[in-house]
């Protein structure tokens, strides 16, 4: 029996105020929460038992997977006290079944990629490893831990991120997919915060453990940022990345319940999610926009997010921003890039704008 962790126990903090209520695996990109796109993956490749390595929210993925009914069973490992990636694997792999020598596929809970799992999977039974890491090639290292490997593909080291250029000695980084072998998970100490990349895969290659990597150029993105979250939703719907939930490439996914103005633009892969009001003259583009959220007459909405049941004002602008839920931004305002509006707040007509002029003073002078 093919067994898998997923790792869902952080806070999300960079997605906030999206993760306030919801972990940022329950996020919906592309009409179903992330989580849903992995499970389906992994179903995709084979895998009949996943554990869900929760903490932060623990109770609402088991409330996102009561009424499941295919062909997976699904188990929960919670941790009262978050033990990070290490700890969390090693914590989960209680729950598993699989005898000492067979591979467990572990995937961080926020990455979306097109790497076949299969493959991955036969790498690791090829190289007899202990563990098999998929990494992925990013265009400008200096933001990543790095992770070369030999012409065989086994790891030399983990390093920290690059400060010179001298210190960039690959392109190669570690795409939040892993194969362990079970015992050597079961080695990982679970009673305490560990980190796999700072300390479970260095001590195991200073060892001289059987580390592996399976470099691909397929698609991957990290979702853990705002502007990365609205683009991983977007490639998703236009086909750029692909899940089994998705259906053929379009320019948008816009719920059946939605009302969306004839002269209203949707586009670049934005979603539109139940209830929703689109009004005359909107443009939404590359955007996530919640269930029963409101766009008055002529908003422009770019590269943002509004979560649900919050209401943009007629003629105002957005950015890459984020809105959380409840929230009431009035008519013409212009909201600058990266705002994160919180759950709630009301900002009035003409509050916030950044060209043009301000309304009127309203003081008598
Ligand atoms: P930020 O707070 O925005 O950095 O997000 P995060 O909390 O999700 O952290 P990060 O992106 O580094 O985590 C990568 C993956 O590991 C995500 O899927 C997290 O849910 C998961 N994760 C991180 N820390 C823990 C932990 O302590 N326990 C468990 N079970 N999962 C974790």
């Amino acid at each position: 029996m093919q067994e898998a962790i997923i790792l869902v126990g952080g806070k999300g903090t960079r997605l906030r105020p999206l993760t306030n209520h919801t972990p940022k695996p329950l996020l919906e990109v592309a009409g179903s929460s992330f989580i849903r796109h992995q499970v389906a993956k992994l179903m995709d490749a084979g895998v009949e038992h996943v554990v869900f390595a929760t903490s932060y929210l623990a109770a609402l993925f088991e409330e996102e997977f009561r009424d499941f009914t295919q062909d997976l069973e699904i188990s929960y490992a919670v941790e009262e006290v978050p033990l990070g990636t290490g700890g969390a694997i090693r914590n989960a792999g209680r729950l598993l079944r699989a005898g000492a020598d067979a591979p467990v596929l572990v995937l961080n809970g926020d990455i979306l990629s097109g790497v076949d799992l299969r493959a991955v999977l036969r790498r690791h039974e090829d190289r007899e490893a202990d563990v098999t890491l998929h990494l992925t090639r990013v265009p400008d290292p200096r933001a990543f831990g790095l992770v070369p490997t030999d012409e065989a593909g086994r790891v030399l080291s983990f390093l920290e991120k690059p400060k010179t250029p001298q210190e960039c000695v690959t392109d190669q980084i570690n795409a939040g997919c892993y194969v362990f072998r079970r015992s050597v998970l079961d080695a990982v100490p679970g009673d305490r915060e560990v980190s796999v990349e700072q300390e479970t895969f260095p001590r195991l290659v200073a060892r001289g453990g059987r580390v592996f990597g399976h470099t691909t150029d397929d698609y991957w993105r990290d979702l853990g940022t705002p502007l990365a979250f609205v683009h991983g939703s977007a490639d998703l719907v236009t086909g750029r990345a692909t899940s089994p939930l998705v259906g053929p490439p379009a320019e948008a996914l816009i719920h059946p319940t939605a009302e969306v103005h004839p002269t209203a633009r949707v586009t670049g892969g934005s979603t539109v999610g139940a209830r929703a009001v689109i009004g005359p003259r909107v443009v939404v583009d590359r955007s996530i926009i919640g269930a029963g959220v409101t766009l008055a007459e002529g908003a422009l909405i770019h590269e943002s997010v509004v979560d649900h049941d919050s209401a943009i004002g007629s003629g105002s602008v957005l950015r890459e921003a984020v809105v959380g839920c409840h929230a009431r931004v009035g008519a013409e305002n212009e909201l600058p890039a990266q705002l994160r509006l919180a759950c709630g707040i009301d900002i009035p007509a003409r509050g916030v704008r950044l060209s043009g002029t301000a309304a009127a003073c309203p003081t008598i002078h």
